[in-house]
């Protein structure tokens, strides 16, 4: 099944000059939504990813995140925006391809020695992805690879990832 035709494309959003790849019209999509859940986790089993825990990121990583980490027998963390998570934190800044922003994680969601998969809807600088690897290596936890729906490949973000595994399903 062929994803692309299910991700809408929305110029100058947030903006001008963005090209906004549109995840929502995917997930509506009951086939879509499946075949991307499915896809992900017999690629993350085909590259040999078995992570005790996923880590998605606010907000959309937590869309594929979850039924990943579920499909895989894998427990969930979410990294979040600055301010939302209620206990101690760890906590990273990062750039984004239209801002700047802080990432955080409980502190007690990680622990050292824990295998730890990364995934998010959509690389683009490859900025927020890799400011939660390093949120992952601080705590010496053992990155395994990342996994994202879609990848904007023209912005180079995977140059910005440690030299793990990438698992993607579309790309422009
Ligand atoms: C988007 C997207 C990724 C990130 C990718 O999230 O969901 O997390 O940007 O860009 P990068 O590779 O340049 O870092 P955004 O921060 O817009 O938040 P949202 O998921 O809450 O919309
Ligand atoms: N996050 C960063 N860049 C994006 C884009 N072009 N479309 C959707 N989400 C994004």
């Amino acid at each position: 099944m062929d994803l692309k035709p299910l991700i809408r494309d929305i110029p100058d959003f947030p903006k001008p000059g963005i090209l906004f790849r549109d995840i929502t019209t995917l997930l509506r999509d009951p086939e879509g939504l499946r075949h991307t859940i499915d896809l992900l986790t017999q690629k993350f089993t085909e590259a040999n990813l078995q992570p005790d825990y996923v880590i998605g990121m606010e907000s959309r990583g937590f869309l594929f995140g979850t039924p990943l980490a579920y499909k895989l027998g894998a427990g969930f963390i979410p990294v979040r925006k600055k301010g939302k998570l209620p206990a101690s934190v760890h906590a990273v800044e990062y750039e984004l391809e239209y801002g700047t922003d802080c990432l955080e994680v409980h502190q007690d969601a990680l622990q050292p020695g824990n295998k730890i998969a990364i995934v998010d809807d959509l690389i683009a600088t490859g900025g927020t992805a890799s400011a939660t690897a390093k949120l992952v290596e601080k705590v010496g936890c053992e990155l395994l690879g990342f996994g994202f729906i879609i990848e904007l490949r023209e912005l180079q973000g995977r140059d910005r990832l440690p030299d793990v595994p990438i698992v993607t399903l579309v790309e422009y």
